[in-house]
């Protein structure tokens, strides 16, 4: 399957995919770095940057532990990536430390560096693949995560491969996903729903 935007999109948006066959194999550093620098220059409320990312390398000795923080599904899978980045935000914000309040939009931000992220990792030959499957109750304690903090999304980032090494229901999952119309997706003016 190709994707066909239906306007005259920047290739990279549709180039950008997920896969789940990676190759196992380990990554340079300077490149992860280079994906979570591409989040770093995402946009957020007053600039607060909400977003911090927990990076572990597949040859890291907390690569098993953190692993293991995943659903039992995705890591049938995301055992051959490169690595593994816990996308987390910050709950809390204001102007000082003294005067912090809920934050209503740090899962909002932490989504635009997630998107910089991925679109990056593609642009250097990598892929990755965002998880909610994970076990949110432990992934804390594993992660040293400070109560603050939320745990949005695991991703997997790697070179993608082909799929063999798959449980079959997977193998037949590795195509690129097609989207809905834009004309099914937005409105003019006002919220409308079309009745069938
Ligand atoms: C927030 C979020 C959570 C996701 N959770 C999982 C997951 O737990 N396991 C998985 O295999 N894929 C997961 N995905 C991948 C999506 O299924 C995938 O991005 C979607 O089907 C669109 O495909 P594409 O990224 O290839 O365009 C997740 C993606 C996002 C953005």
């Amino acid at each position: 399957m190709t994707r066909s935007p239906d306007y005259p999109i920047d290739p990279m948006f549709t180039q950008r995919w997920s896969p789940r066959a990676f190759d196992g194999q380990a990554m340079d550093d300077h490149d992860l770095k280079t994906i979570m620098e591409a989040a770093r220059w995402a946009p957020s409320c007053y600039n607060y940057q909400p977003w911090r990312f927990i990076f572990i390398h597949r040859e890291d000795a907390r690569w098993d532990a953190s692993i293991g923080v995943l659903d039992a599904f995705n890591q049938q899978w995301a055992k051959h990536a490169s690595a593994l980045i816990f996308v987390v935000s910050d709950t809390l914000m204001g102007p000082s430390e003294d005067r912090l309040a809920p934050s209503h939009f740090h899962s909002f931000d932490a989504g635009a560096a997630w998107a910089h992220m991925s679109l990056q990792a593609n642009r250097i030959g990598y892929h990755m693949r965002a998880m909610a499957g994970v076990d949110y109750a432990r992934a804390p304690e594993v992660l040293r995560l400070p109560t603050r903090f939320k745990l949005q999304i695991a991703v997997a980032v790697g070179r993608q491969t082909t799929p063999e090494h798959l449980p079959d229901m997977m193998q037949k999952d590795e195509v690129l996903t097609p989207r809905r119309p834009l004309q099914d997706t937005i409105f003019e003016g006002v919220f409308a729903v079309t009745e069938n």
